[in-house]
Parts: C-alpha cells; sequence; structure tokens
C-alpha cells in the first residue's frame, strides 16, 4: 500500500503470505513500489517499521536507511524506526 504525496511517497504496508516468506515476493512487492514512486515523480519513499533487525535489515539491503528512531510507536509501545530511500529520477532500482 503506497501513499502518493508530492515529493515524498509513503510506503504503508507491504506483505506477503507467511507460508511464501524468504520466496522473494516481498523483494518484488517492493521493486514495484520503487518503480511506481520514481515513475510517478517522487524524489524518495519512506516508511516506519518495526525496529527488529530482521525487518530493518531487510529494508537496508534494498538500499533504506534509517533517518529518525520512533520510541514507542506501535501501540503494544514497539519501537519503529523511519527509513527513506532517495531516488533517482532515472536509472534501475536499487533491487535486484
Ligand atoms: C517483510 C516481508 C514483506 C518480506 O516479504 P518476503 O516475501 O519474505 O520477501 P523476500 O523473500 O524478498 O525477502 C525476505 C528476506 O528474508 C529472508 N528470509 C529467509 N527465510 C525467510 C522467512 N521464512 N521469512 C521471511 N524472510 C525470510 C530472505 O532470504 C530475504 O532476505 P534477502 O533480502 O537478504 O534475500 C514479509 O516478511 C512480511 O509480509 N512480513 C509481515 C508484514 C510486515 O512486517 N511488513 C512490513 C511492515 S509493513
Amino acid at each position: 500500500m503506497l501513499w502518493r504525496f508530492r515529493h515524498t511517497w509513503r510506503l504503508y504496508s507491504i506483505a506477503s503470505d507467511p507460508g511464501r516468506q524468504g520466496g522473494g515476493i516481498g523483494r518484488l512487492l517492493l521493486a514495484a513500489a520503487i518503480d511506481a514512486a520514481r515513475r510517478g515523480g517522487a524524489v524518495a519513499l519512506q516508511l516506519e517499521a518495526r525496529e527488529t533487525p530482521a525487518l530493518a535489515g531487510w529494508y537496508a539491503r534494498h538500499g533504506f536507511e534509517v533517518i529518525r528512531r520512533l520510541p514507542d510507536y506501535y501501540a503494544n509501545g514497539d519501537d519503529a524506526v523511519r527509513m527513506r530511500l532517495t531516488l533517482e529520477p532515472t536509472g534501475a532500482s536499487p533491487v535486484r
């Protein structure tokens, strides 16, 4: 789920079926989201993610950088990180 804004788009939600995780579907969804944002004229894509090594690390491997820590962000008190991918106007997606 992508929210379109004028300059910085927001990746609000991304998920693959729990029984299929680790099979590359998430990578394809993320690549499609990045391409859509770039084609839509966004200068960056931002998201908030649970601050777990698995999830934040997954985004980091795909080019996102932590720009802010968000303590006590979720309803259950879990911390989050705000992450940002700066988009080049042209060129290939960093997701391989
Ligand atoms: C985050 C999420 C979308 C990734 O989707 P995915 O289909 O597992 O994505 P991929 O298969 O492309 O990549 C998963 C990574 O975890 C690794 N992995 C291996 N086994 C895995 C497993 N059983 N489950 C999850 N990831 C696994 C993969 O090797 C891969 O690492 P890599 O990028 O270094 O190659 C998915 O885990 C998910 O739906 N999580 C629950 C919802 C969520 O937390 N969404 C994000 C916040 S909105």
